[in-house]
């Protein structure tokens, strides 16, 4: 006879709203948003020639600014769109935006600004417009059209901005 895995207070605390019909509710209800880095089966596989994912030094910046209590990091397995590693998902009470190609650290650079900056105002703030270009729609819309491109604003050829140049040491 197969012995029953034991579950923990939470699990049972779970149980009991859902058989009470109760709503559930997350204590961490209070963050902004939250950004996915995706390291996965492409995603920053240097061996398979994909540039890096820069997981160590961005998870010290979110650490050291305490960050996710506002905007929480995860970095995660593959996300599914690896045709466009690397890809990262912005996720909001108002949804998904999804970024892909990203090669240079400059780029996640921006991402910790903008968290940052979010923080700081107690608002999720519009995403950089310089990363307008690396956007794209992940699923299809309508009764089985596919999505069309995300079609950003013509903007020059990427460069990290002047402000994230100046305090960045390199691209990875
Ligand atoms: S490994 Fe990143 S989308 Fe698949």
């Amino acid at each position: 006879m197969k012995t029953p895995t034991p579950v923990n207070a939470q699990t049972r605390r779970i149980r009991e709203k859902l058989s009470r019909c109760e709503p559930l509710a997350t204590s961490r209800r209070r963050i902004l948003g939250q950004i996915v880095l995706c390291e996965g089966c492409c995603c920053g596989r240097t061996d398979k020639g994909f540039k890096p994912v820069p997981r160590d030094w961005i998870k010290q910046q979110w650490k050291d600014e305490k960050l996710n209590k506002s905007v929480q990091l995860t970095i995660s397995g593959c996300l599914g769109p690896c045709d466009l590693a690397n890809v990262v998902c912005v996720v909001s009470p108002k949804g998904m935006k999804w970024f892909g190609g990203l090669q240079e650290r400059w780029q996640y650079g921006l991402l910790l600004d903008w968290a940052k900056a979010s923080r700081d105002a107690g608002v999720l703030l519009e995403l950089p417009a310089e990363l307008n270009r690396y956007r794209f729609e992940r699923f299809a819309v309508g009764c089985g059209s596919a999505a069309a491109p995300y079609s950003p604003p013509p903007v020059e050829p990427a460069e990290p901005p002047a402000r994230i140049a100046a305090a960045s040491s390199g691209s990875t």
